[in-house]
């Protein structure tokens, strides 16, 4: 047998052990704190060791318990950031998918895979609303931000034969870090990104959009794309989507709409999302609000020829020989990748198992459960909301610090107590210069008493005796 073969049977040994050890974390993960109680240290010196010369065998998949163990636990009272849940059926699938280990460029070199991811994203972008949209899988939502606007780019502003030339993209303050980073990615120049002002909901103050598109034109800059965020990073923000279309028509300028945190929420609360049939392009991320494991973005696009016209590449021995729609297709003359994964099939295999009617639900739960939560802190004395809560991130303060201590560091201290004290595990956001502490639903496993646990921690946190 070759050096590096298993056999049947050691295949099927090391996959027990490893759902062995998946399966105890499954249900143990309400058990312990979230955080790992091992520092940097440990960690350090639990995994920084020389390659072995020789092969450790089953003594190797022994090690991954210790993985588990030093890892955060994220159940259903981690509200960090957009964090999805990692539901475990896609998780199943995305061992064989390494098995089979299907290189998803095209048609050509992955077949059924290429089938399947086109269907997911049929799927996706025909259950937010977006039906007759094509697509692909991404990395996550910045990849797809980033190829949204070399599409934008490349339609308003040709680049790619002989450079970038000054035109602007707009997007809200609120925007995420993303929508910068392409920008100066792309040549466009960060300082040719307007970021718009937003209203008291956090919301693009559409007046002074259009004020920037016409000030842009007025002096020969021409307006790229115009970014609508659909659940911005902090607060949950929707952009008035439907305005920002009319603006980008009347403009003539690309509509993208960034919704890796929100779109998918389109699937309980389509009334909230109106406007997002008319996008461009649209980012959203299944690893966020649709509980998929990492890593798994979608951009959708309506035009796959603008697609084509930004990516399309390729050297000889990378194209299809064969005739036909399906048989000639491939993934990477619309988007910046060649070798891909098989990230569709979790995707399949997940949204199969459950059923639209189940991810619908688990959605409705998490924007009812944010609203609980909201008002349990409207309902605290010691606690005030700092911003409107139109998906599923909760931004709010403790109002009461000792004497002399500043509301910020206050709130920074308190968040650290929580994370440290484990139960639940908050980031943060700084809205209009004030601290806020965020909690964000996008967990399939969060119950009421998980939300409720929230207000419960920052009492005990702020209760604590000071350091
Ligand atoms: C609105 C928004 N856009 C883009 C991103 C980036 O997505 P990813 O982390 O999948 O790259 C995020 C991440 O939280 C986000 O909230």
């Amino acid at each position: 047998m070759a050096r590096l073969e298993l056999s049947p049977e050691q295949f099927r040994k090391l996959c027990e052990q490893v759902a062995e050890i998946a399966t105890d974390f499954l249900s143990r993960l309400d058990q312990r704190e979230i955080q790992p109680r091992a520092g940097a240290a440990d960690m350090v010196r639990a995994f920084e060791e020389a390659w072995p010369r020789e092969g450790l065998g089953e003594a190797a998949a022994a090690k991954l318990r210790n993985v588990v163990e030093l890892s955060r636990w994220q159940n259903g009272r981690f509200f960090g950031y957009v964090m999805g849940s990692g539901e475990p059926s896609g998780a199943a699938a995305d061992l064989l998918a390494s098995v089979i280990n299907q290189n998803v460029t095209s048609w050509r070199s992955a077949p059924a895979a290429t089938v399947i991811e086109r269907t997911v994203v049929k799927w996706l972008a025909d259950a937010i609303g977006c039906a007759g949209f094509s697509g692909s899988l991404t990395g996550g939502g910045s990849s797809a931000n980033l190829m949204a606007l070399a599409m934008a780019r490349e339609s308003k502003l040709a680049a790619n034969e002989s450079g970038a030339r000054p035109g602007a993209v707009y997007c809200s303050a609120e925007a995420h870090m993303s929508i910068g980073k392409s920008v100066r990615l792309l040549g466009i120049g960060r300082k040719h990104l307007r970021q718009i002002a937003v209203d008291s909901e956090f919301r693009m103050n559409l007046d002074e959009l259009l004020r920037a598109v016409e000030s842009d034109e007025r002096k020969g800059i021409p307006p790229i794309a115009i970014v609508g965020t659909a659940g911005t990073v902090n607060t949950g923000a929707i952009d008035d989507l439907e305005r920002i279309a009319d603006i980008a028509q009347r403009h003539r300028v690309w509509f993208h709409v960034d919704g890796a945190y929100g779109a998918l929420a389109a699937i309980a609360a389509p009334e909230k999302f109106k406007g997002i049939e008319r996008a461009d392009s649209l980012s959203l991320d299944p690893h966020k609000w649709l509980y998929q494991s990492l890593d798994c973005g979608c951009l959708l696009f309506r035009d796959s020829g603008a697609a084509r016209a930004a990516f399309s590449h390729s050297g000889d021995y990378a194209k299809s020989l064969l005739q036909g729609e399906l048989e000639s297709f491939m993934f990477f003359d619309e988007s910046l990748e060649l070798s891909r994964r098989f990230r569709g099939l979790r995707l399949w295999l997940s949204m199969q198992y459950h059923g639209q009617d189940a991810f619908r639900a688990a959605i409705g739960e998490d924007l009812a459960l944010a609203q609980r939560l909201a008002q349990k802190i409207a309902g605290e004395s010691s606690l005030e909301l700092l911003a409107p809560v139109p998906l599923s991130a909760v931004c709010f303060r403790h109002k009461q610090a000792p004497d002399g201590v500043d509301l910020n560091a206050w709130n920074e201290k308190l968040m650290k107590r929580v994370v440290q004290r484990g139960r639940v595990y908050l980031s943060n956001a700084t809205l209009g210069g004030k601290f806020a502490l965020r909690a964000c639903v996008t967990n399939h496993r969060t119950t009421a008493a998980d939300v409720d646990a929230v207000v419960e921690e920052v009492a005990a946190a702020a209760s604590q005796p000071q350091a």
